[in-house]
């Protein structure tokens, strides 16, 4: 199998192409970043130097000619599309990067694989596309999409752009949505990733709203494993949930964060709420689990135990991914809710 992976220096796409190429002897992988601030060519340098089924190439989805070269040069069995600006409070800061990559973007490289006669593509998506729940019920393949924020509103226009490439061209498009993925290599600007590094340096740890907003964690590795099954198995047209089967309000996140490294909960500071604040996610996908035969692997407490151990190790990295754009963004927009 021949991969053509997009986004894959970010959190989820670095897993992905770690896992798979472990997995599969005989598997290349050819992975297109853009390298924004949230991605990072250091999480697999030891894949370039040193794994010949693995290629680097940098560059945005938004560009045609570079797409068009890049399909055609190689043989693809697959495109999986990962790229994306993928957090909620940078949409709504400035939304019109969100517009560019994750919509006009995604179309792009529909566009030019389809014009490739690409003969499968996974588009990754989001739970967050269908809004938010009440106390009950979970979000099934026909719930409606109603996003809420910049960000889940441009993952929902891709995936409605994914679906009429289907129903138009019958093009093979495949759609994942997943739930909060954690794991390593994950950004600090995201939940998990922030409280850890928060807690470790004794700092406040930012809380919104009430903090009983719910959230369904799946461990990185669990959904890794969803997207291969959707590429291998999955019906044409189709859209698959993914989720952890592990519903947690954030401050239970936090409180058991902070037990797991030993640090007191006089640290948690509630701050002014996110706007549009979604308040509860939860998945059924038991679409994935009976077509697919997907299942989640580990619990939350054994996913945070590794996420934990993973962090501890790799200190260095979390040190270097705090660069300079990424603590101006940090500091406004804390600033302003404190
Ligand atoms: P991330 O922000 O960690 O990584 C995004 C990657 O995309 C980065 O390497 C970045 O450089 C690259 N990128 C951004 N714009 C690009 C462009 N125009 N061209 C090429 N590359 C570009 O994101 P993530 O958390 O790994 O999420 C990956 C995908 O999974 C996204 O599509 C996201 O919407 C989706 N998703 C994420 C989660 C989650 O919990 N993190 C859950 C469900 C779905
Ligand atoms: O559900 C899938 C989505 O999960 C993905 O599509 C997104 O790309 C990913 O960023 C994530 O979105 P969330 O907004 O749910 O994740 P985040 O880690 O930003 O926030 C998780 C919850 O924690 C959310 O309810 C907001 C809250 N939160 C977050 C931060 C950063 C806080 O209370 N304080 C914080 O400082």
């Amino acid at each position: 199998m021949k991969l053509l992976v997009t986004g894959g220096c970010g959190f989820i796409g670095t897993n992905f192409i770690r896992l798979m190429l472990a997995k599969h002897p005989d598997w290349h992988i050819t992975n297109l970043d853009k390298l924004t601030y949230a991605g990072n060519r250091l999480n697999l340098l030891d894949l370039e130097k040193e794994e010949p089924r693995y290629n680097f190439v940098q560059g945005d989805i938004c560009d045609r000619d570079l797409a068009m070269d890049l399909l055609a040069d190689q043989t693809f069995d697959a495109v999986i599309n990962f790229a994306a600006e993928s957090h909620v409070d940078r949409s709504i800061n400035d939304p019109s990067p969100f517009v560019t990559t994750n919509i006009q973007g995604a179309q792009n490289l529909l566009e030019c694989a389809r014009q490739r006669n690409i003969s499968r593509f996974v588009h990754i998506s989001t739970d967050e596309v269908y809004g938010s729940l009440g106390d009950e019920g979970k979000f099934m393949e026909t719930t409606p999409l109603a996003p809420n924020s910049p960000y889940s509103a441009s993952k929902a226009g891709a995936d409605l752009m994914a679906r009429a490439y289907f129903e138009t061209y019958g093009f093979p498009v495949l759609i994942t949505r997943c739930s909060n993925n954690y794991g390593p290599y994950q950004f600090p600007e995201k939940l998990i990733p922030l409280m850890y590094m928060n807690a470790m340096a004794d700092k406040p740890l930012p809380v919104y709203g009430d903090g009983l907003n719910v959230r369904d964690w799946i461990f990185v590795d669990d959904h890794c494993l969803g997207i291969e099954l959707t590429l291998l198995k999955g019906r044409e047209g189709q859209a698959y949930n993914f989720g952890g089967n592990a519903e947690e309000t954030n401050i239970n996140v936090v409180k058991t964060l902070l037990a797991a490294v030993n640090k007191p909960e006089s640290l948690i500071t509630y701050v002014t709420d996110r706007p549009g604040h979604d308040k509860r996610y939860a998945m059924d996908y038991s679409l994935a689990a009976n077509e697919l035969g997907f299942a989640p692997t580990l619990d939350f407490a054994e996913g945070i135990r590794k996420t934990i151990e993973w962090y501890e190790a790799n200190t260095t990295w979390l040190e270097q991914v705090q660069s300079g754009e990424y603590r101006s963004f940090m500091d406004t927009w804390y600033e302003e809710r404190s």
